[in-house]
C-alpha cells in the first residue's frame, strides 16, 4: 500500500463515549502501531463533559488496553501517539463550539504547512447526526471536498422516510464522495474476503446461479442479551438493527454480478442492482416469508438471565423483536427462485455469522443407497466470525475395501494459512479507508434507501400488529418453532457450524 503522508485531523464528536472508547481509539492506535498514519496527524475528541486532554488521554489508553487486539499498550509508544490526543468541550447546538474546531484545524495547517484530510466522526445518537451537520456546513467547516470527510455510524434512519430525510440533508450539506455511512461488517476480514474469494477464483462464477445453487442461508447469532441497551433497542429490534444493514450487505456480496473494476462505485452500484432486483412482500405473504421472535428468560453458561422484557429500560409489555427470520428471493436471471433465508436474534446458543451455500444434488445416484446413509449435497460455509474460514463439503469414498460413502470437508481456515497477528479489527480497516479516500466499504445513499424500502412493509405490518405470543423463545436457544418451519416448509434446515471456536 502507497505510504499516506498528508496530515490528517480527527475530529470526533461523542469523544467520550463508549464506541470510541471501545473501538475507534484502538483502532487508532493500532493504524499509529502499524505504520498507517502519516507524520502530522491530530485526534480531537470532543464532548459535553469537561475534561482536560490529560484526562481524555488517560482514559484513552484505559480502553486500548482493555479492548486492543494487540493488548496493552506499550508506554513510550503510547506516549508519543497520545501527543497527538486532545479534548475539546463543545455543545453542538453552539455556532462557537464549530467555529472552534475551525481555528484548531487552521491552527494544525499553519504549523505543518500543509492542508489536511479532516474527517469529523459522528459517533453520537442519531439525533443528534443532523445538528451536527448543519453546523459543520453553516461553519464552512467541510467546504473543500478532496479534503473534508463525514463518517456517521448506524443506524442510518429509522425508516425510508427518515433515511430519506436524512439523506437529504447530507446531500445538501456535503458531496456524496465525503460521505462515509458505517456498516462495520464491511470492514470484518472475512467479509471483505467474499469478494475476493468470488472474483478472484474462476472455479466459482460457472456455479454460482439458480443453476447449481439450491438456497442461501446467512446466519448471524449473537449469545448476549440487549444488555445496557434497553433504551435504543425498544426503538430499533432485529429488523432494523442487524438485517436492514449488516445481513443484507453480506446477502448482496453473494449475490452481486461481478464488478468490471474495484473501483467504489462500480462495486456498491453491483450491490444496489442486488437491492432492487429483491422481490417486495406482498401483504398477505408476510406469514410464510417472515418470522418474529423475542428471547424470554433462560440459562447460559450455568447462569439464570433475564428475558428480553425484564431487561433495563425494556417495556414490560414489549412486542419489539430480538429474533427475525427472512425468506428473500432475488429476483433476476442469477437467482430466480433461488430462496435466501436469514436469521439473527440475541440470546442465541453461541455467537457466529455463518453464510451457508447449498448446491444441488447431483442429478442422478449412481451408488446404492447402502454405500451412503450420510449422503449430503455440496455445500460451501463461509464463517465469518469467531471462526474464520470457508469449507466446503464433499462426498468422499470411506477408505476401505467395499464402496462407501460420507461427506468430508475441504476447509481454508485463517487460523491455518496466515497469523493472526495480521487480522485487522475492522474499525482500522475502516478508519484507514477515510484517512486514503476509499468507499468502497462504506453505504452509499441510494443503497441505504433500497434497504429501507425492502423491509418497509414488514417493519409496517409488525408495528400494526403487535407480536401476541411473546416471548416465544428462551435464551440460549435458536429462535421460536416457526423459524425451523420456515425452512421446513421447503424440506430444509438450519445450518450450524460446530466447530471449537464458535461454542
Ligand atoms: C451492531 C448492533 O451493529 O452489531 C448490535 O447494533 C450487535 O446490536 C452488533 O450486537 C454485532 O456486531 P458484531 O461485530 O459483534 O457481530
Amino acid at each position: 500500500m502507497e505510504i499516506f503522508t498528508q496530515p490528517v485531523i480527527f475530529v470526533i464528536f461523542g469523544g467520550t463515549g463508549d464506541l470510541n472508547w471501545r473501538k475507534i481509539n484502538p483502532a487508532l492506535y493500532n493504524l499509529y502501531l502499524d505504520g498507517y498514519f502519516p507524520e502530522n496527524f491530530a485526534i480531537i475528541n470532543s464532548g459535553r463533559k469537561d475534561l482536560t486532554d490529560e484526562d481524555i488521554r488517560e482514559k484513552m489508553l484505559e480502553g486500548v488496553n482493555k479492548f486492543s487486539r494487540k493488548g496493552k499498550a506499550d508506554k513510550e509508544k503510547w506516549e508519543t501517539f497520545a501527543e497527538k490526543i486532545t479534548y475539546q468541550p463543545a455543545d453542538i447546538m453552539e455556532d462557537k463550539s464549530f467555529q472552534t474546531f475551525g481555528e484548531t484545524i487552521k491552527q494544525y495547517e499553519k504549523t505543518w504547512g500543509e492542508k489536511a484530510i479532516v474527517i469529523f466522526y459522528m459517533s453520537v445518537a442519531a439525533q443528534f447526526f443532523s445538528v451536527i451537520a448543519e453546523k459543520i456546513k453553516r461553519n464552512k467547516l467541510a467546504e473543500d471536498i478532496e479534503h473534508s470527510r463525514i463518517v456517521v455510524e448506524k443506524p442510518f434512519g429509522h425508516d425510508l422516510e427518515s433515511a430519506r430525510e436524512l439523506n437529504n440533508l447530507f446531500c445538501t450539506n456535503f458531496d456524496e464522495k465525503q460521505i462515509y455511512r458505517i456498516d462495520h461488517y464491511l470492514g470484518k476480514e472475512a467479509v471483505q474476503n467474499i469478494m475476493a474469494f468470488r472474483f478472484a477464483n474462476a472455479i466459482l462464477e460457472p456455479l454460482w446461479n439458480r443453476n447449481y445453487i439450491e438456497h442461501v442461508q446467512i446466519s448471524v447469532s449473537e449469545q448476549i442479551g440487549v444488555g445496557s441497551r434497553g433504551g435504543f433497542y425498544e426503538g430499533a429490534g432485529a429488523l432494523r438493527d442487524m438485517v436492514q444493514n449488516h445481513i443484507l450487505q453480506l446477502l448482496c456480496l453473494i449475490g452481486m454480478e461481478a464488478p468490471v473494476s474495484f473501483d467504489a462505485d462500480e462495486v456498491r452500484n453491483k450491490k444496489v442492482d442486488v437491492l432492487r432486483s429483491m422481490r417486495r412482500f406482498k401483504a398477505d405473504e408476510l406469514k410464510y416469508n417472515v418470522v418474529r421472535g423475542q428471547y424470554g428468560d433462560g440459562w447460559v453458561e450455568g447462569e439464570k438471565v433475564k428475558g428480553y422484557r425484564e431487561e433495563a429500560d425494556v417495556d414490560p409489555k414489549s412486542s419489539v423483536e430480538t429474533f427475525a427470520a427472512v425468506k428473500f428471493f432475488v429476483d433476476n436471471w442469477r437467482w430466480f427462485d433461488v430462496p435466501f433465508y436469514v436469521r439473527t436474534g440475541k440470546r442465541m446458543p453461541e455467537k457466529s455469522s455463518v453464510i451457508t451455500i447449498q448446491f444441488r444434488d447431483v442429478p442422478h445416484k449412481i451408488f446404492p443407497t447402502e454405500t451412503s446413509d450420510t449422503w449430503r449435497q455440496n455445500r460451501l460455509v463461509i464463517s465469518i466470525q469467531p471462526d474464520m474460514s470457508i469449507r466446503f463439503r464433499v462426498q468422499a469414498k470411506i477408505p476401505g475395501v467395499e464402496m462407501a460413502l460420507n461427506n468430508v470437508d475441504m476447509v481454508f481456515d485463517y487460523d491455518d494459512s496466515f497469523s493472526e497477528e495480521s487480522t485487522p479489527e475492522a474499525y482500522e480497516t475502516l478508519l484507514l479507508d477515510t484517512m486514503t479516500g476509499d468507499q468502497t466499504l462504506y453505504m452509499r445513499g441510494d443503497q441505504v434507501e433500497e434497504a429501507w424500502k425492502l423491509l418497509m412493509p414488514v417493519l409496517d405490518n409488525w408495528a400494526a400488529k403487535p407480536a401476541n405470543d411473546f416471548p416465544n423463545y428462551a435464551a440460549d436457544t435458536w429462535g421460536p418453532e416457526a423459524a425451523n418451519a420456515l425452512l421446513a416448509r421447503d424440506g430444509y434446515h438450519w445450518f450450524t457450524l460446530n466447530t471449537k471456536k464458535s461454542k
